[in-house]
C-alpha cells in the first residue's frame, strides 16, 4: 500500500533507506533520522505487513529555481527513493514514483530531478521510468597522504584527515591513478505530461 508518510513511520523509513542504500555507491550515506525540507515536499511510503518497504521524498518548488539545479518552471527534486532489498524488483519503486508524479502534476510541477551515483542498475531503473541523463560531475574522496598539496586547513592545530570534494572539470584521470574512491554523480530529469 502506498500512502503519505506519517511521523510514526520514521524508524521504518530510516531502516528501509539504510538497507536499500547499503547496496549502492551511497553505502556510507547513513541518516539516523528522516530528512525534512526547507520547501514543501511529497513524502510517501510503501507499507507491507506493517513494514515500511519503500519510500520517496520529493521536495518541490513554489518559487522557480528554489530547489532544482536546472530547468524552467516549477520542479521537484527526488532527494530519496528507496525500496527495502527484500522487496526489490516487485514494482514498488515504480509505484512510488507514479504516485509521486500524480501528486506533482496536480501541484502544477512540470518536471522531476534526481541525482544518483555510479550504480548502473539504479541508472537503468531511472531510464526505464523515462528519465533522461542530463548532467554529471564527480565526487572525489581524499584520505591521508592523498590530501597533501591538494586540501589543507588554515586553522591552527587543525589537521584534515579526510575530505570529499566535488570535481566539475574534465580531467578526472589526474585523480584516478592515486585515489581509490571516485564516484560519478549524474542528474536524471523527467518532464511530466
Ligand atoms: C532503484 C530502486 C528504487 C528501484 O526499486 P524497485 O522496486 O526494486 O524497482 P522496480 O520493481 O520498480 O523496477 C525493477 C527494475 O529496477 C532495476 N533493478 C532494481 N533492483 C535491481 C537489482 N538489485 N539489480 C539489477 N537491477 C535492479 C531493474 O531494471 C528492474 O527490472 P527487472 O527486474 O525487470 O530487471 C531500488 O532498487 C533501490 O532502492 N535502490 C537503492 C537506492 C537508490 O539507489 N535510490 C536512487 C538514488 S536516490
Amino acid at each position: 500500500m502506498i500512502r503519505e508518510y506519517e511521523p510514526r513511520d520514521e524508524q521504518g523509513w530510516v531502516r528501509c533507506r539504510t538497507l536499500a542504500f547499503l547496496e549502492t555507491a551511497y553505502f556510507d550515506n547513513v541518516l539516523p533520522q528522516k530528512e525534512h525540507y526547507e520547501s514543501l515536499a511529497i513524502e510517501l511510503v510503501a507499507e507491507k505487513d506493517g513494514l515500511i518497504v519503500g519510500l520517496i521524498d520529493v521536495e518541490y518548488e513554489i518559487e522557480e529555481g528554489a530547489v532544482c539545479s536546472r530547468g524552467k518552471g516549477l520542479g521537484g527534486m527526488i532527494w530519496h527513493i528507496a525500496v527495502h532489498p527484500d522487496y526489490s524488483r516487485h514494482g514498488i519503486g515504480r509505484q512510488l514514483l507514479a504516485a509521486a508524479e500524480e501528486r506533482a502534476a496536480a501541484l502544477g510541477l512540470n518536471r522531476l530531478e534526481a541525482w544518483t551515483r555510479d550504480d548502473e542498475w539504479v541508472r537503468q531503473w531511472y531510464r526505464k521510468q523515462d528519465f533522461q541523463l542530463v548532467d554529471a560531475y564527480y565526487h572525489v574522496y581524499f584520505g591521508g597522504d592523498e590530501l597533501s598539496g591538494r586540501v589543507k586547513s588554515d586553522v591552527p592545530n587543525l589537521r584534515l584527515v579526510s575530505a570529499c570534494a566535488h570535481y566539475t572539470g574534465t580531467e578526472i584521470e589526474q585523480f584516478q591513478a592515486k585515489h581509490q574512491r571516485i564516484h560519478e554523480c549524474v542528474c536524471f530529469e523527467k518532464y511530466l505530461e
